[in-house]
């Protein structure tokens, strides 16, 4: 990959004028041009992004697109897909699209091509998730199998319980799926309260099967099980691992029979398509898996041969990066008005701040402008009666996507154009605000007084001019979740490339976990501590003694 400080690019600078020169530009007059939706709005079989509604002219569209070719972003896409080793720091190929190659072409890293072995662990996912949804995979008791619990955390739990949660409708109803990610013991004891050991599988999942968070709570599940099956054999029928490391499998006691294995060029944060979407395949069917990879793949070829003036990931980072560093936005909401998507943005806070949260750019030094922005959300409607007010007449600029299916799983009464009739009219709302003149010609015709509507106007006035993208999908199917998901991964990606920063390493979380692991020996007796700061050795001792009480 290339090496370039986007800063210095004749794009990045002209887009800097432009920020300038157009600091005034209106959204909702940028709607004079009649042909604004059909030029601004991108069609991928059932899936339309509309980015209309963004600070973006036509001038600041074709330099942002041109910022694109400026920082290498074509040869960047065909190193990823051809597997080159673009994860710099961690000498990695990033091939989560082999992964969902449909089209089954060779895939090389380190000559050899990485589509069989991919082929292969498909087969044996599909062979075991077949066994479990028929019932014929058997507990040491010989009941079938109700409850999949899976244990992992970040990439090896988010992916699979978003997706289970994304595509219920599909969940097969003999199944009941759960997931334990945090080493608070609450989570799995409340989780072990509802399932019973005669007929609950165990994923244990874990790219690297050292994680604290996953053996510890594995370890306990392994415990729980054996006091009530009181057989170690019996944990080749309860317990699966969906892992790298064939060795540390082993040593766990989990049969490498039962081990689904995927590879060190599958980022955790990008790795549901692998062996860690198991419990997705199980819960949902294979079919409706394969679905879901079918769908990824779909938009991983609209990425990689789209032009991309068409291109409906490339459109999506560049908007962000005007978003983000032109007109200073540094946060992005995902608004999913869609119950079934609620864990969409939690998986994207994953996926887009583990992946783009940086401050040193590829070549070792800090870098001189802003990158990944924090990404939060919660689902429509209840986030416009939570924290839309600041979206709305907050003192910070929020970017924010707006997604919805056209058809609901659960088409109840007028349920469905009650919550899309909130999900137009907010971008609608964003983009229009309320002049002061307005909100006073509402008042008076309200009959308030000349008093109130002078005291009370100021704060009925929405400036408006708000950017805003509509993702607006036929249904969430699998199918079109697959397309969803990959159009957000190569958003990230193309970002991290112009940006010039390794997007696909997390050595931002490693401080935390060496300091936790040096503090819980510390923790382990009463002793008084003092080899921390005044803070760190006071909350300790302050617990060391609370905890007596
Ligand atoms: O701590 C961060 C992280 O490494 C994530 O990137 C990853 O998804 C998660 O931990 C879990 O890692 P593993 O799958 O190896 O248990």
């Amino acid at each position: 990959m290339k090496n370039i400080d986007p800063t210095t690019t004749a794009s990045w600078q002209q887009l800097l004028q432009f920020s300038k020169v157009h600091r005034d530009l209106q959204i909702k007059d940028l709607f004079q041009d009649r042909n604004r939706f059909s030029e601004f709005s991108i069609q991928l079989e059932d899936l339309l992004l509309d980015y209309s509604k963004n600070r973006l002219n036509k001038d600041i569209f074709s330099t942002l697109i041109a910022l694109g070719n400026d920082c290498g972003l074509k040869e960047a896409i065909e190193a990823m897909f051809s597997g080159e080793k673009i994860n710099g720091t961690e000498g990695r190929a990033v091939l989560h699209t082999a992964l969902r190659n449909r089209s089954n072409t060779p895939v090389f890293v380190n000559g050899k091509d990485v589509m069989p072995d991919v082929n292969a662990v498909l087969a044996q996912m599909k062979a075991f998730a077949e066994q479990i949804s028929s019932g014929t995979w058997k507990g040491y008791t010989g009941k079938s199998i109700k409850s999949l619990v899976n244990i992992g955390i970040g990439g090896s739990d988010l992916g699979p319980v978003m997706v289970t949660e994304a595509l219920k409708p599909y969940q097969n109803p003999s199944l009941e799926v759960f997931f334990v990610s945090n080493v608070d013991g609450t989570h799995i004891s409340e989780t072990l309260k509802k399932v019973d050991p005669e007929t609950t599988l165990f994923f244990i999942a874990s790219k690297t099967f050292t994680t604290l968070e996953t053996m510890t709570n594995a370890h306990t599940a392994r415990n729980w099980f054996l006091e009530k099956a009181k057989d170690e054999a019996a944990i080749a029928k309860h317990f699966v691992a969906l892992s790298t490391n064939a060795k540390a499998v082993a040593e766990f006691g989990i049969d490498t029979q039962n081990m689904f294995e995927f590879w060190d060029w599958v980022g955790g944060r990008y790795s549901l398509w692998s062996a860690i979407g198991l419990p997705i395949a199980c819960a949902i069917g294979f079919d409706n898996f394969e679905k879901l990879l079918e769908g990824a793949h779909s938009m991983d070829q609209h990425f990689r041969n789209t032009d991309f003036s068409k291109n409906i990931p490339v459109i999506m980072a560049l908007i962000g990066i005007w978003n983000t560093n032109f007109l200073g936005a540094s946060s992005e909401a995902i608004l999913p008005y869609d119950q079934y998507l609620h864990r969409f943005a939690a998986y994207f806070q994953q996926g887009n701040m583990e992946s783009n949260g940086k401050y040193v750019s590829r070549n070792g030094e800090k870098v001189s402008y802003t990158t990944g922005p924090i990404i939060w959300g919660e689902p429509g409607t209840n986030g416009q009666h939570a924290f839309y007010q600041l979206i709305h007449q907050g003192t910070h600029l929020i970017p924010c996507d707006f997604i919805a299916p056209a058809i609901s799983h659960n088409p109840i009464g007028d349920h469905h154009i009650k919550l899309l009739s909130n999900f137009f009219a907010q971008t609608e709302a964003l983009m229009n605000g309320k002049t002061i003149e307005e909100v006073k010609a509402e008042m008076a015709k309200a009959g308030k007084s000349q008093d109130e509507i002078t005291r009370i106007a100021p704060h009925r006035v929405f400036e408006g001019n708000r950017p805003t993208n509509s993702i607006l999908v036929k249904q969430i199917t699998p199918y079109t979740l697959g397309q969803l998901i990959a159009m957000y991964e190569h958003k990230i990606f193309v970002q991290g490339v112009i940006w010039n920063i390794y997007s696909f390493d997390q050595w931002g979380v490693e401080l935390g976990k060496v300091l936790a692991n040096a503090i819980l020996p510390e923790l382990e007796d009463d002793k008084v501590i003092s080899s921390h700061d005044a803070s760190t050795n006071g909350l300790i001792n302050a617990y060391k003694k609370f905890r007596k009480l």
